[in-house]
């Protein structure tokens, strides 16, 4: 069977199209690391309390400028309620909820990330400016809604 000309050549472009969308998106996912958050770790929301890592939510200082919070989420608190981090250090959140699902969103900032039951959440946050940030609870969760938050102090 003979193909029109015009078919054969729109039929390359469609293909050649295809091939240069999957380019760009594993260019994307794979050179630049833009790909779909697959950190995946597993908790148990009944077992946080003797969690070996959650017992003890806190602030953590790992090393040179670098701290890790440990943070319970449940209805309506977060805990620890207070964090206080040094300005331009690297602070790795860890947070696991005991309940249902809720949001962590410092405004003016890039964290903003949502915590579902079972599942160990983590990102990372660099302040670079010394004050006084809040962090709210963006995914309703309940009547206290409204009213979860934390604070995070930073200093200069
Ligand atoms: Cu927790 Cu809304």
């Amino acid at each position: 069977m003979k193909m029109n000309k015009m078919e054969e050549i729109w039929m390359i472009i469609a293909v050649g199209l295809i091939i240069i969308a999957m380019g760009i998106t594993g260019y994307q996912a794979f050179a630049m690391g833009m790909g779909p958050p697959s950190h995946q770790e597993h908790i148990d929301p009944q077992a946080i309390e003797s969690h070996p890592e959650f017992s003890e939510p806190g602030v953590y200082e790992l090393g040179d400028n670098q701290y890790e919070v440990i943070m319970t989420l449940q209805a309506f608190e977060f805990q620890p309620g207070e964090i206080t981090v040094p300005e331009g250090a690297e602070v790795t959140f860890r947070m696991a909820t005991k309940d249902v699902v809720h949001g962590v969103n410092v405004p003016h900032t890039n964290l903003n990330t949502m915590v579902v039951p079972g599942f160990i959440q983590e990102i990372t946050q660099t302040f670079h400016e010394a004050g006084e940030y809040i962090m709210v609870c963006n995914e309703y969760c309940g009547v206290g809604h409204h009213m979860m938050s934390a604070t995070i102090t930073v200093e200069e």
